[in-house]
């Protein structure tokens, strides 16, 4: 059976002294949550903190990017191995900021995945269309390219460690949500991708999430769909109100 994984990506939001408080603020409000996980993914300098406060709860703390070398010379970034010593268990890959801002790339985004779980983390890999994808009815095409470019030589045993987003780019904080039936509909796809890659196994046991503009509102909807196996939200993850409404929408 697969875990639904409610995931919060904080994006450059937070301070530490702020993450702290939130932490501490949202554990008596997902106490209860037992059947999924749940996540938060925090900017590098508020892990430390995330997971001091987060110690004994059920709540998992995950880094927003990894570097995919080990070490060297390459100022500014941050090994996997530097995020794994100081607690951190996630990692997002490939979101769409990183590949529309940063230059991410397909080939970049598997080089991280490895990395990522060579040093034992869990990866949360995002792949979506843009809009002009779907408006020429190509996302089809286009998710599952990016699933098999993006999970180049990736065995079944690391697969364990991997969480799909589907992130439709167009709804990414721009409060457009694909409807639960396209969500659906998507996840399906790269699930299909995967029992092709991996077998009829690794494709029943995948957690699938969808990310986009998924809040207090709409979450229910999209998380009674099939192929749907949590999400990824941004900006209602930086409320613990509306963070735990979606949270107990997933705990069923
Ligand atoms: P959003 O972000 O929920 O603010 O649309 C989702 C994401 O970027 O993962």
């Amino acid at each position: 059976m697969r875990r639904t994984v409610i995931a919060g990506n904080w994006k450059m939001n937070m301070t530490p002294s702020q993450t702290k408080k939130f932490i501490e603020e949202l554990i008596p409000m997902v106490k209860d949550v037992n059947k999924c996980d749940i996540v938060l993914c925090v900017p590098f300098v508020d892990i430390a903190v995330a997971c001091e406060a987060a110690k004994g709860s059920n709540i998992k703390i995950g880094a927003e990017n990894v570097h995919f070398k080990e070490s060297g010379a390459y100022t500014g970034e941050i090994s996997a191995a530097m995020l794994k010593e100081i607690g951190t268990e996630y990692v997002i890959v490939g979101h769409s900021e990183r590949r529309q801002y940063f230059g991410e790339t397909d080939e970049t985004v598997n080089l991280r995945t490895k990395a990522a779980l060579a040093a034992g983390l869990k990866v949360i890999l995002c792949l979506g269309e843009v809009k002009e994808e779907r408006l020429s009815g190509i996302t089809n095409e286009v998710v599952a390219m990016q699933t098999k470019l993006d999970l180049k030589d990736i065995s079944a045993e690391e697969l364990k460690n991997v969480i799909i987003a589907y992130e439709p780019v167009w709804a990414i904080g721009t409060g457009l949500t694909a409807t639960p039936e396209q969500a659906d509909e998507t996840c399906g796809v790269i699930r299909n991708v995967i029992c092709e890659l991996y077998g009829k196994d690794a494709a029943e046991n995948i957690t699938i999430q969808y990310g986009g503009s998924m809040n207090e509102n709409n979450a229910k909807e999209l998380l009674e769909k099939e192929n749907v196996d949590g999400g990824l939200i941004g900006g209602a993850s930086l409320k613990t109100d509306k963070f735990t409404v979606i949270a107990q929408a997933a705990n069923r």
